[in-house]
């Protein structure tokens, strides 16, 4: 193979971005990055240890006593904080309703992104998240930017929730998307947006297959070169 394939796929919150790239990955044997529970973990670290998120030395501090791993199992997230395997609290709601605050700051991004571009080197891999195709891999092979009616995004994230959250509500979970998208897409430091080369996926009306069949479909030239 001459050179690395990445797949870059960026979108708004819960618009199928992971379901597409695990399944990316899993198909084309590629290496599958969330880069999204890199930042959860980071503020289930925050919020654990109570740092002042205005406080620069704390935040340095905080950043230097974390470490991040991913474990590969069945193409699923199991991302370890500080060797603790924290891949099912990361995703509660009391770290999404922080997360957007943790993202936007800029120290934090800086060692996010550093970490994220070492662990591509000379792989190939499918990595999500809100500044991959403009920040991290400008010059990924493929880009996407997923987008899906924001009430749909939310019924499909309630569903995942409610089983193990009983008392929390479509709406909850609404309000907590449309909260992470403005946070996301008005941030100063690599705010959402789409790459002026990245292909747009509606998926309001396709099957996680369909999207498959239209990411594939896509790379089919890298793949043959
Ligand atoms: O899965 P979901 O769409 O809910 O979010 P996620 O991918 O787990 O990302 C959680 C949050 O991390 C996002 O709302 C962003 O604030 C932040 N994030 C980011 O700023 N940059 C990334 N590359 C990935 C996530
Ligand atoms: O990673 P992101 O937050 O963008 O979304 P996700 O976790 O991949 O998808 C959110 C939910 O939507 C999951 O339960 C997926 O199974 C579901 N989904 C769907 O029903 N249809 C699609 N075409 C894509 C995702």
């Amino acid at each position: 193979m001459s050179k690395n394939i990445v797949v870059a796929i960026d979108g708004y919150s819960s618009c199928g971005k992971s379901t597409l790239a695990k399944a990316l990955a899993k198909k084309l044997h590629f290496i599958y990055i969330d880069s999204g529970a890199m930042y959860r973990a980071v503020t289930l670290y925050f919020l654990r240890n109570d740092i002042d998120l205005k406080d620069e030395s704390q935040i340095t501090t905080a950043l230097q006593a974390i470490h991040l791993n991913f474990h590969s199992r069945d193409y699923e997230t199991h991302i370890m904080l500080n060797d603790e395997e924290v891949s099912d609290e990361i995703r509660q709601m009391h770290v999404a309703d922080k997360v957007s605050a943790v993202a936007a700051i800029h120290a934090v991004r800086v060692e996010m992104v550093k970490q994220q571009q070492r662990m591509a080197k000379s792989k190939n891999i499918v990595m999500d998240g809100r500044d991959i195709g403009t920040v991290v891999f400008p010059d990924a092979q493929l880009k996407l930017f997923m987008t899906a009616d924001p009430l749909v995004r939310a019924q499909r994230r309630f569903k995942e929730l409610t089983a193990k959250n009983p008392g929390l509500s479509l709406e909850d979970v609404f309000d907590n998307l449309a909260h992470r998208d403005y946070q996301d897409t008005t941030r100063a430091e690599s705010p959402l947006t789409r790459a002026h080369d990245a292909i747009i996926l509606d998926n309001t009306d396709l099957t996680p297959e369909e999207q498959l069949t239209f990411a594939v479909k896509r790379l089919e030239p890298f793949l043959s070169a």
